[in-house]
């Protein structure tokens, strides 16, 4: 019995009980039960589940005023009595399952706010990632929402190319602090598309209700149905060009004004004189006011 001095002594009472009772039998149990997180913690306490109890998980979990008061880390892991009298075998290691079964078991308690169809319909879910890649449920750094790592630097892991895009010319302030990537996107759904938070236009205007309208006199790129609104003209990250815009000069307005080419104010940019490219109230060419 060498092994137990490390293990924290008050906690350690109710899972020697079950200890002694499987050494006494010495078969685990047939019937598997729940026993209690104070148990778990008795031999996990010092390095797993360290700082555990802070976290919202142990905070939640842990409170006596609710109904799944106790159990803890069996919410998780399932019941463990015979892991207790018989470890490391008998529990459920959540990284040996399926990404599928493993991920559903966080979103039974998450539908609220991550609907498993929704899941379904990400890029994230065809790739099969776990939630467990981007939370950590145990590490004992207080980053929010549990991320792994602060959050831009979690999505460059992956997205190699937007971290470059960032950096152009003209770029979303995401480097700065300002906006981030979770602003427009919803990391955890598919329901737009791009797993934008909402529809491309009501997302843009959200920030820039400036170029929202309605307006006396609409571009029609902007209102009629086009599946992208803003991104026609702007690339979403980062461009060369001012303005976050696909193209520097005449060519972003004629690759649909094709017979505006040569004999329309030729070498000037369009929008130094239909500078209310969005909409305006007073004239129906969108030239400054
Ligand atoms: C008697 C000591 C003891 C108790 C009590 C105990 N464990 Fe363990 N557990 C171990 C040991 C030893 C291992 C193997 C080494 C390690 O991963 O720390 C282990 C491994 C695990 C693993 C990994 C299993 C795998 O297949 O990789 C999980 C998950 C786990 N324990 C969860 C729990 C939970 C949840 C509880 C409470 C229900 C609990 N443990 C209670 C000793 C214990
Ligand atoms: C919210 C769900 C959740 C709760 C609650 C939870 N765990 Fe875990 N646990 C996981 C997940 C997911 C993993 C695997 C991925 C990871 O390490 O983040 C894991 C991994 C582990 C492992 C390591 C397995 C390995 O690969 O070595 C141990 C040990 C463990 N948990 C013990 C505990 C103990 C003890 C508690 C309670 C104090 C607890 N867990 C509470 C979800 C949970
Ligand atoms: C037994 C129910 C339950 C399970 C299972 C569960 N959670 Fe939670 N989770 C909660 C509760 C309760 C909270 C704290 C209250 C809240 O923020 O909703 C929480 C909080 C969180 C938070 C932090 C939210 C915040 O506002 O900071 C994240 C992230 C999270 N859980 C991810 C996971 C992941 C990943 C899994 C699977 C490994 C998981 N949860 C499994 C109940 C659960
Ligand atoms: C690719 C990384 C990634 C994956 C995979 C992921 N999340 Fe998240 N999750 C995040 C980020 C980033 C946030 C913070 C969003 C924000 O700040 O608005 C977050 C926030 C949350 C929150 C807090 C509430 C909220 O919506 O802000 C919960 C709960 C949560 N995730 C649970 C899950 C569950 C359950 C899964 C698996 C089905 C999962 N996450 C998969 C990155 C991820
Ligand atoms: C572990 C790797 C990984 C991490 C971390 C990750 N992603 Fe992804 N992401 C993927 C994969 C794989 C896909 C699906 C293939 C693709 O479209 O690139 C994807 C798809 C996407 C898409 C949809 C692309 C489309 O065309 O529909 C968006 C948006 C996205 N991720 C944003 C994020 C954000 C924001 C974060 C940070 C919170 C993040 N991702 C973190 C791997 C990851
Ligand atoms: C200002 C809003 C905004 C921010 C901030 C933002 N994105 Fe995007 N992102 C978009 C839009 C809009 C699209 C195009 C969606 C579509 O295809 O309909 C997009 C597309 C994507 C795609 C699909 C592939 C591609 O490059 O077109 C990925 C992956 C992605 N974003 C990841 C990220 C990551 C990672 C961050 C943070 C580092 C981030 N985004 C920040 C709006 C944003
Ligand atoms: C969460 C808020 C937010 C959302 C959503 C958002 N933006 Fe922005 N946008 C900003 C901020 C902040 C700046 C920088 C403003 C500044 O520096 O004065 C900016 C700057 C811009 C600029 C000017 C860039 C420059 O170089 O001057 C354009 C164009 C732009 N956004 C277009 C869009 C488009 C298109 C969308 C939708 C895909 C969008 N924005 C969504 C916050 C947002
Ligand atoms: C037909 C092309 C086109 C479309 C579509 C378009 N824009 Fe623009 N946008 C421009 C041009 C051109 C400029 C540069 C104007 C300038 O520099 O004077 C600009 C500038 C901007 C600016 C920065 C200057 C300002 O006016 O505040 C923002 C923000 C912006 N657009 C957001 C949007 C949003 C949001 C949408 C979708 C609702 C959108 N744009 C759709 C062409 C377009
Ligand atoms: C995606 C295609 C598209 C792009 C790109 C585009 N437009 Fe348009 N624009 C239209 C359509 C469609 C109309 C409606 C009238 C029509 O059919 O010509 C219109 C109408 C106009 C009008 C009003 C005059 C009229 O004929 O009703 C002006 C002025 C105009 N655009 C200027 C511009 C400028 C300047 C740019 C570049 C910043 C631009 N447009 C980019 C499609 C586009
Ligand atoms: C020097 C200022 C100036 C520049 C540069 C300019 N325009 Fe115009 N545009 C006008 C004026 C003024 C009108 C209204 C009088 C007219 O029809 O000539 C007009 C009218 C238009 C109309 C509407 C014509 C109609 O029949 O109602 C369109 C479409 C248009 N311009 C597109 C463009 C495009 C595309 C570019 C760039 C390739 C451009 N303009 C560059 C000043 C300019």
């Amino acid at each position: 019995m060498k092994h137990i001095h490390g293990w924290a002594v008050p906690l350690l009472l109710g899972g020697l009980g079950l200890l002694m009772a499987g050494l006494a039998s010495g078969q685990p149990k047939e019937k598997v039960d729940f026993v209690g997180a104070e148990v778990c913690l008795g031999c996990h306490g010092e390095g797993y589940a360290k700082g555990w109890l802070k976290q919202p998980h142990g905070r939640f979990l842990m409170d006596p005023k609710r109904t799944f008061a106790g159990k803890g880390c069996e919410e998780c892991h399932g019941p463990g009595s015979h892991h207790v009298e018989d470890p490391p075998g008998h529990i459920l290691n959540p990284t040996k399952a399926s990404a599928k079964e493993d991920n559903a078991a966080c979103l039974k308690c998450h539908e609220k706010r991550i609907k498993k169809h929704d899941w379904q319909t990400s890029g994230h879910a065809a790739a099969k990632l776990r939630c467990s890649q981007c939370h950590k449920v145990h590490s004992s750094a207080q980053n929010t929402r549990l991320l792994a790592k602060d959050q831009t630097e979690l999505c460059y892991d992956c997205h190699k190319q937007v971290k470059g895009q960032l950096v152009q010319n003209s770029h979303h302030p995401v480097r700065e602090g300002k906006v981030a990537c979770a602003d427009c996107h919803d990391i955890h759904s598919g329901k737009h598309d791009g797993m934008l938070r909402r529809e491309e236009k009501a997302l843009c205007t959200t920030c820039h209700g400036d170029v929202k309208g309605p307006f006396v006199y609409e571009h029609d790129p902007i209102v009629n149905g086009y599946t992208e609104p803003c991104t026609t003209c702007h690339r979403p990250h980062g461009s060369p060009n001012t303005r976050l815009l696909k193209f520097s000069g005449r060519g972003l307005c004629l690759s649909c004004h094709t017979s505006y080419a040569v004999s329309h104010f030729p070498g000037q940019t369009c929008w130094t004189c239909h500078s209310r490219v969005h909409g305006s109230n007073t004239d129906p060419n969108f030239l400054f006011e």
